[in-house]
């Protein structure tokens, strides 16, 4: 009996598509690896986890250049680009289908860029999921990887180092906040006293847990004799991984350990989050966005 190929392989190809329409291969893009004291994972080879000192100033040329024609000059998500972007239209199938010179493009649904001045979404990001978000990009969304490896479903932008990278999110950072916000948040940092402390009498003026009270508080934490870990606002790696509203709910409840005040009542909830806003500035050069 002859055994007929022609048929074999065409069947065999149909069960494979059915297989891939069936069970897509899921992309994994979660947060979870992350954890508070794992260290930023930069690329293989770096000294230090952030290059040097991210600056929003620098950041400011990286966005105008790369960003702003999606998300606009002043990151609201209206760029010229932004109302035409659909998504790659790209599947497993469609690349599969590929391989046989069959070109395909799956649906192609519209995908529109981030408002970097929604709030509720910046003050749920840390610097270092955008930090992710930009070098790896979002898979099956119109937001390109600036990084060097893009994962599947993923658009390439243009190769941004790892320096600009953290720039271009300080810059983009800096739109949930304004130079008037910080300067008054300085204001209350340094000089209101509030049950006898100003926060810089345990955080230091630098941020570095160096204020009066810093050797008293690093005698009961061992991070802050270590000079870094939480309430230390110039370790970057610590700072980086932590999300707006995590620092907000701190200032507002204290801490567990009882070290840090509860602030409720004492300072209003704008004051609150300006000081959030304050805080970061210790680990990047800030610009202030003037709204
Ligand atoms: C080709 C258009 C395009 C370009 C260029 C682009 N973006 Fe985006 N970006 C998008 C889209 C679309 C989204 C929304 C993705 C989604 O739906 O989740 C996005 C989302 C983001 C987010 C996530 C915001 C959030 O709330 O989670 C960040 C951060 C971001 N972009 C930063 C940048 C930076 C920084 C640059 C420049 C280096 C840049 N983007 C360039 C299209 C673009
Ligand atoms: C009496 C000393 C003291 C004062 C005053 C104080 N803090 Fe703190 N703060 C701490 C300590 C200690 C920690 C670390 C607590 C811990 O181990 O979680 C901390 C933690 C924090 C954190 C959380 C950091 C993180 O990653 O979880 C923030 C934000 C903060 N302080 C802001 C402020 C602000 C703003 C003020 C002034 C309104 C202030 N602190 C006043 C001692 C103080």
């Amino acid at each position: 009996m002859r055994i007929q190929i022609g048929p074999l392989i065409v069947t065999a190809l149909a069960v494979i598509v059915l297989l891939l329409i069936a069970f897509p291969p899921t992309v994994d893009f979660s947060r979870a690896q992350v954890g508070l004291n794992t260290p930023l994972p930069l690329s293989r080879g770096e000294q230090r986890l952030v290059p040097g000192k991210p600056s929003a100033v620098r950041g400011e040329k990286v966005f105008q250049k790369q960003c702003a024609l999606c998300h606009g000059p002043e990151g609201r998500g209206d760029g010229p680009a932004a109302s035409k972007l659909v998504t790659p239209g790209r599947s497993l199938l469609t690349d599969f289908l590929g391989v046989f010179g069959i070109k395909v493009k799956a649906e192609q649904l519209p995908s529109r860029p981030a408002n970097f001045h929604n709030l509720d979404a910046q003050r749920l990001n840390s610097p270092f999921l955008n930090y992710e978000t930009v070098t790896l990009g979002r898979p099956h969304t119109a937001m390109p990887a600036f990084g060097p490896r893009a994962p599947y479903g993923v658009n390439k932008g243009a190769m941004l180092t790892d320096q600009e990278r953290w720039d271009v999110v300080f810059f983009e950072w800096e739109f949930q906040t304004s130079a008037e916000r910080l300067a008054r948040a300085k204001e209350i940092y340094e000089n209101r006293v509030i049950e006898g402390n100003t926060c810089a009498s345990c955080h230091g003026v630098a941020g570095d847990g160096r204020g009066p009270r810093g050797a008293e508080m690093a005698g009961k934490l061992w991070t802050w004799a270590a000079g870094r870990g939480p309430g230390i606002f110039t370790d970057i790696n610590h700072l980086g991984q932590r999300k707006p509203s995590d620092l907000f709910q701190v200032i507002e409840d204290g801490s567990p350990n009882g070290l840090m005040p509860s602030y409720k009542g004492k300072l209003s909830e704008d004051e609150m989050w300006m000081l959030v806003e304050y805080v970061y500035t210790f680990v990047y050069e800030p610009k202030g966005q003037v709204k």
